[in-house]
């Protein structure tokens, strides 16, 4: 029998990524979303893919008595994976309280309703952005944790403590959270990517966009760092190795593999590129010239965030493959796929 996974969120980017991962690792997957910043599109897209639909809930995590009702029907669930969450930084900083209620609110209620129905398994979509400013690289996970800047990330530091809190309160219940560095990529069939709301914050999606004409310029944020070329250094991830590492932390969940009720674990590659690194990438995987310039540091980025991997490797025997060119040749393809998908269904062509 397939074991079956309840994965919170797993119509938005990081999420759609790990069912597929899932799907072709035999488990049983329902997804519960409330599509407020996705599409229940991505259920065809993932059939499409995998051959399977994923049994699919739209429920809104904060609403307990649904959130209780849905699991109580998923109660032969193994584990559940928490993607559900708010994860636009700047929108935070302006509205703390919503990103509080929403990603708070809906943690406690699924862990609530999971204990509840006795499911054992726990992993949390977690973030670099709770390390802060790193005082040492690369980033271990027993580097010290910091208050980040902004209420999303809080809300991503708080949420660990409540899961440690949780664990300690319970003898059959275990728990793994993934602190991400930075995703980027999509998925090698163009069918699924990165589909940011508006204004994209991150900086793969505007590079991409920016080429695709929907963005006049990217504004680098800052040349004064005190990196080899003043631009910060960060450790991009391909999105479909980072959801390969959520199926490797079910089996350890399922398998009764872990060291401890609650572990920690850093995904990324341990190799840091500067915003430099990745523009000069982007030009040269797509030879064309990108239109950027050179603007004042955005307020809350750190210097330098790439992390140490020895842990994920050792434990849950996961390593990251793709070199930058490949992940970001994997994010304008993704681009350019969804851009021509989009004009020829308003020209009326079918897709
Ligand atoms: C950001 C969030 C982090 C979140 C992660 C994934 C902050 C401070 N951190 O990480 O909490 O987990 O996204 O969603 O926002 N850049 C530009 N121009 C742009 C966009 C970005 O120069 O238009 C630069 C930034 O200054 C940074 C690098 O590109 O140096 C990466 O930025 P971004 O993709 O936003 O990721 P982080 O800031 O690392």
């Amino acid at each position: 029998m397939q074991n079956k996974i309840i994965v919170t969120g797993g119509c938005g980017y990081i999420g759609s990524h790990t069912v597929i991962e899932l799907i072709e690792n035999n488990y049983n997957v329902v997804i519960i979303d409330d599509l407020s910043n996705s599409s229940e599109e991505t259920l065809e897209r993932i059939l499409k893919i995998t051959g399977t639909k994923p049994t699919f809930a739209n429920v809104d995590l904060k609403d307990e008595m649904a959130t209780k009702a849905v699991f109580k029907k998923h109660k032969d669930a193994k584990a559940i994976i928490n993607f559900a969450a708010h994860k636009a930084v700047g929108e935070s900083v302006k509205n703390p309280l919503m990103y509080y209620n929403n990603n708070l609110c809906s943690l406690i209620n699924v862990l609530s309703a999971q204990i509840e129905n006795n499911i054992e398994g726990f992993i949390f979509s977690s973030s670099a952005t709770v390390y802060g400013t790193p005082e040492t690289l690369p980033i271990t996970e027993k580097n010290e944790t910091q208050r980040p800047s902004s209420a999303y990330g809080n809300s991503k530091k708080i949420a660990e403590e409540i899961i440690d809190d949780v664990i300690k309160a319970s003898n059959n219940f275990q728990a793994i959270s993934l602190r991400y560095f930075n995703p980027i990529g999509a998925h090698e069939s163009g069918l699924i990517g990165e589909l940011p709301s508006g204004i994209p914050n991150n900086l793969m999606p505007y590079i991409t966009q920016t080429a695709a004409g929907i963005r006049e310029k990217l504004m680098v944020f800052g040349n004064d760092y005190p990196t080899k070329d003043g631009t910060p250094i960060r450790d991009y991830i391909h999105v479909v190795d980072l959801a390969k590492a959520h199926v490797l932390a079910v089996k350890r969940i399922i398998n009764k593999e872990q060291d401890m009720p609650y572990e920690i674990f850093n995904l990324g590659t341990g190799n840091g590129f500067s915003v430099l690194d990745v523009i000069n990438s982007f030009e040269k995987v797509t030879n064309s010239k990108l239109n950027y310039e050179i603007v004042e540091r955005r307020p809350g980025d750190v210097p330098q965030l790439y992390a140490a991997t020895n842990l994920a490797k050792e434990k849950l025997g996961w390593s990251a493959n793709k070199t930058l060119d490949e992940m970001v040749k994997s994010s304008w393809d993704w681009e350019q796929k969804y851009r021509k998908e989009q004009s020829s269904k308003e020209s009326g062509s079918a897709f």
